[in-house]
């Protein structure tokens, strides 16, 4: 696999699962590597694990907690102070709810962790991205899901007010990760910066255990059918890290197991635009906030 120093990776979600093992990956072929995660702890544990294992002196930890936009915005800044380009973004954090819940700021917490939050993330990074498209390419990897076939998006009610499932609320977010990407592709694409989104399979991680009974019960019956967590994160790491001419005309495009699957019908340019500037208004006032800081 090509050898990735010099490069930038910051890695959401990055202390479990196939964040990070995508992490340990990059650290290991030499990229610096930028864990963010949510609690401490458990990232200190992670990099740590990291270090141990490939040797990496490159391996950085942030602190943020992805449903709040405060704290994503807090850690959009420290990173604008650090860093003059980022290489890649990956996308990666993200969960279920079994229960509808308000965060902090009045979105939905499903919308707020897996979309809206990677979404300022990725907006206030752009400079960064930019920086290092205008040397070759940057890119930005979202780890959406088959799941986004689960339910067209209802502009009308994105905080899931009407009628709250699970299912219907993970699925609407990994497809707003894959219109994201595909977005990002028709607005940045020309400015070499390669997006795309995918699904790395039923995987024994964490997450299983995170959503509630319906959740943990089908992680139960599905586990011996699972991909273990390293052939989850290889689609992931290919499209973060390949040279291949695949990847490099990835154009926004939506992956599995290294080939482009089908797409929900409902996934249309359309509906990418149209979350792209309902999201900025969403995250606007949020940002002005930080500005005042
Ligand atoms: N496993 C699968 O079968 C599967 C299938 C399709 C898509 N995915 C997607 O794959 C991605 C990674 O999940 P995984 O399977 O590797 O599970 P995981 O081990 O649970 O990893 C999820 C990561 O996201 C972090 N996270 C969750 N909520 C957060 C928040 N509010 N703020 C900051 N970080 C937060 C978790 O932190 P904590 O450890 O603190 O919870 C963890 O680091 C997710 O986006 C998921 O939707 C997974």
């Amino acid at each position: 696999m090509d050898d990735l120093q010099g490069k930038v990776f910051i890695v959401t979600g990055a202390n479990s699962g196939i964040g990070f093992e995508a992490a340990k990956n990059f650290a290991s072929r030499g990229g610096e590597v930028v864990l963010v995660c949510r609690n401490e702890t458990k990232g200190l544990a992670a990099m740590k694990e990291i270090e141990a294992e490939t040797g990496s002196e490159k391996v950085v930890l942030e602190v943020a907690d992805f449903s709040s936009l405060a704290s994503v915005n807090e850690l959009a800044d420290r990173l604008l102070l650090n860093y003059e380009c980022i290489d890649v973004l990956c996308n990666n954090a993200g969960g279920a709810n079994s229960k509808r819940e308000l965060t902090n700021e009045g979105f939905e917490l499903t919308f707020a962790t897996n979309h809206l939050s990677g979404f300022l993330l990725t907006q206030k990074l752009l400079p960064l991205l930019l920086n290092q498209a205008a040397r070759g390419e940057a890119r930005v990897v979202f780890t959406s899901s088959l799941g986004h076939k689960n339910s067209p998006l209802d502009f009308d009610d994105l905080n899931l007010d009407k009628k709250y499932s699970t299912l219907k609320a993970y699925g609407r977010s990994k497809l707003m990760n894959l219109l994201t990407a595909r977005e990002i592709h028709r607005r940045y694409g020309h400015q070499a910066i390669i997006a795309s989104s995918f699904h790395p399979g039923a995987v024994r991680t964490a997450i299983w255990g995170k959503g509630g009974f319906l959740a943990t019960v089908l992680g139960f019956v599905m586990y011996p059918f699972m991909w273990s967590i390293e052939k989850g994160a290889d689609t992931f790491i290919w499209l973060a890290s390949s040279q291949e001419e695949a990847v490099k005309n990835a154009a926004g495009n939506y992956f599995f197991d290294r080939r482009q699957p089908s797409i929900a019908d409902f996934a249309t340019d359309e509906a990418a635009k149209r979350l792209w500037e309902v999201s900025e208004e969403l995250i606007q006032p949020h940002l002005k906030d930080s500005q005042q800081i």
